[in-house]
């Protein structure tokens, strides 16, 4: 099991040589200054290089009610030529009107969906001429807007007000904003949101740390963003710094344990900036959301978004702040051209995020991490067959949900791309390598191919007879892990299996040394277990370790995985109730497919069946599929 994300998506890109076009560029320092290029997003019905947007300024009223958001989307955009429209990205919106130029009555289009893609949503195309400088768009979102969850005072911790959170990763922004919605584009924001009394709002933006008495908030992010990292939040909630640029936001009642928890984020910052360069984006807070959050975390810049279920008490499972702060860098100051080339932003992050953990906590914990990334790869790509395309770190997801290009792939295989890299040449040279890419690209973004062209010109031409056996043609376009890869390995966890192979060949639970294991040894003791451990075993493993309705998530998705192969039943009412208080995709997916692959798929119905209405739409969509509700 592991991190088996999910699925994966298709983007065709056309790179085309465009002289006179300035967006959206990359630059590899050694090719000619003026050549740049032309990016053809196939998840967006946008054509920037017509016309495109630089800023917006959002007014929004928050109405949980209604479960809508009446907004008005003012958007400054440049044209690029004499293009008489300019396209956006929507799906599910109402729209209301549409203006020019502050007042003047415009001309729109929207198209209907093409079918079999309603995940693209509806271009919405306005009519411009040469004096236009501003679209200002008015409209409503719709109560089951893919992007927005309405939580109501009863899913919260505190109980007294209702809850919405934004997830706008990959193409789902256009469901709350009208946008031209692909990863190449960015544009600066101001935004004046309305939310009830009481209840305080946050975006990717300047937040406040207070609840304002009027229950209106101004945002302004200077910074230009591609629309997918555009988020909001709101709640009943409190603020608490753990440094001096970084703090915690969370329910009142949990953000002093939120705080406790994520007490080592200050510190990851510093490291992070002494690898891989300064902190582009001011402040970085982590807002701890309801347990429904579909994602382990999210990057949106200046907030990352995180999933309740890091909060273990231990400080175990901060690695998922690393990888969400290692974004700052990878991702959101340089940014995957389309999600064909997703495994820029996360290879890049999976591989950043080990070194802030290994700055932090040493090697032998990042060496934990690494093996479970490994083991999570191999059967990855066993599952998906070893000679899939989908096994490729560069996708092709045209036609298809940019959620399919979600797994372990664009994760595991490209952070293990670029260790075999760093191996060649060494640390030192490598981290020169890696600084001098996100200095020379920042905020701009990236395709596979120019990452290539900057890596060929800058490390391995200088470097030449050190990459002689390395194929990066094979890593990058072919399929299944290259035979090159190094296979890491962990001190912490040759002690872990000895005990498996202690109690595998008869020893008692009770007789097993298991002093100062942490999260990530309990895992692995699990993983090591076979699936047709009897029930005896898993009783007396079950009596020793109580991992039945342990209040550590990772640990309790190992073994309700096992419980569920093992069928081992004393688990299933506890395993029930995880189903039905979380909503984290990786956690859900490996257990519903268990059941379905063990001969339990009505239990699996029949658990989702109640579960579904607290699920986020990602999670539903996922799981829609995979245990057959559609
Ligand atoms: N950006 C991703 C989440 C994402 C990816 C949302 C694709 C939608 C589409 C985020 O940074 C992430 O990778 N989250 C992981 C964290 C883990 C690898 C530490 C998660 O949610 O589990
Ligand atoms: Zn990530």
């Amino acid at each position: 099991m592991l991190k088996q994300f999910t699925t994966c998506l298709s983007v065709a890109i056309l790179i085309t040589s465009c002289k006179s076009s300035d967006k959206p560029t990359t630059e590899a320092p050694t090719t000619k200054k003026e050549e740049v290029m032309h990016i053809i997003d196939p998840h967006s019905f946008a054509k920037t290089n017509d016309a495109v947007v630089k800023h917006l300024s959002w007014k929004a009223n928050v109405d949980f009610a209604t479960k809508t958001i009446q907004a008005e989307a003012v958007w400054t955009i440049e044209k690029k030529t004499n293009a008489d429209k300019v396209i956006f990205d929507t799906r599910d919106l109402t729209i209301r009107q549409v203006t020019v130029n502050g007042g003047q009555t415009a001309t729109y289009h929207l198209a209907d969906t093409v079918s079999g893609q309603s995940f693209m949503g509806q271009a919405l195309t306005v009519d411009i001429d040469s004096t236009v400088k501003t679209v200002t768009i008015n409209y409503t979102t719709s109560p089951g807007a893919a992007a927005l969850q309405w939580l109501n005072a009863q899913q919260t911790k505190d109980k007294k007000h209702p809850f919405l959170f934004t997830q706008s990763q990959a193409i789902l922004c256009r469901t709350w904003i009208p946008t031209q919605d692909g990863p190449g584009t960015r544009f600066t924001f101001d935004a004046t949101v309305q939310v009830p009394v009481g209840m305080m709002a946050l975006m990717s933006a300047e937040n406040p740390q207070q609840t304002a008495t009027d229950g209106i908030y101004h945002f302004k992010m200077e910074q230009p963003i591609p629309s997918y990292l555009m988020s909001l939040a709101v709640g009943d909630l409190g603020f608490q710094s753990v440094g001096t640029e970084t703090g915690v936001y969370a329910e009142k009642s949990f953000v002093a344990a939120c705080a406790e928890e994520l007490s080592d984020m200050q510190t990851m910052l510093e490291k992070a900036e002494q690898l891989y360069g300064k902190y582009q984006w001011g402040r970085y807070d982590v807002i701890v959301l309801p347990p429904s959050f579909p994602f382990g975390g999210m990057e949106n810049p200046r907030i990352t978004f995180a999933t309740p279920t890091i909060i273990a008490g231990d400080k175990s499972l901060v690695a998922l702040v690393a990888h969400e702060l290692a974004h700052s860098w990878s991702g959101n100051l340089v940014t995957n051209a389309t999600w064909n080339d997703f495994w820029l932003n996360e290879g890049f992050t999976v591989y950043f995020e080990n070194r802030i953990m290994e700055a932090v906590y040493g090697k032998d914990y990042a060496d934990m991490l690494q093996v479970l990334e490994y083991d999570g790869l191999v059967e990855t790509v066993k599952d998906f067959g070893e000679t899939n395309p989908d096994t490729h770190l560069k996708l092709k997801l045209e036609g298809r949900d940019p959620d399919e290009g979600v797994s372990d792939i664009a994760y595991n295989k490209g952070a293990f791309f670029l260790r075999l890299l760093e191996s060649k040449v060494g640390r030192a040279k490598w981290d020169i390598f890696i600084n001098a890419y996100f200095t020379s690209n920042a905020f701009k973004v990236m395709t596979t191919e120019a990452f290539v062209e900057y890596l060929n010109a800058n490390l391995i031409a200088p470097n030449k007879a050190a990459y002689a056996d390395v194929d990066i043609n094979a890593w990058i376009y072919g399929p299944g892990i290259p035979s090159n890869i190094t296979k890491p390995v962990s001190v912490r966890f040759d002690l872990v299996d000895a005990q498996v192979k202690k109690f595998n060949e008869g020893a008692a639970a009770n007789t097993l040394v298991t002093t100062n294991w942490t999260t990530h040894e309990w895992l692995r003791f699990i993983y090591q277990l076979p699936d047709n451990t009897s029930l005896e075993k898993m009783g007396a493993l079950d009596k020793q370790f109580k991992f039945t309705g342990t209040g550590n998530c990772e640990i309790a998705d190992a073994w309700y995985e096992l419980a569920i192969k093992a069928k081992y039943t004393a688990a299933y009412a506890e395993m029930d109730e995880f189903l039905n208080s979380v909503g984290r995709r990786k956690f859900l997916m490996p257990l519903y497919k268990a059941m379905i692959n063990t001969g339990q798929g009505e239990l699996a119905k029949s658990i989702y069946a109640k579960a579904r209405p607290g699920y986020h739409y990602v999670a539903q969509n996922s799981l829609d599929e995979l245990v057959g509700t559609k």
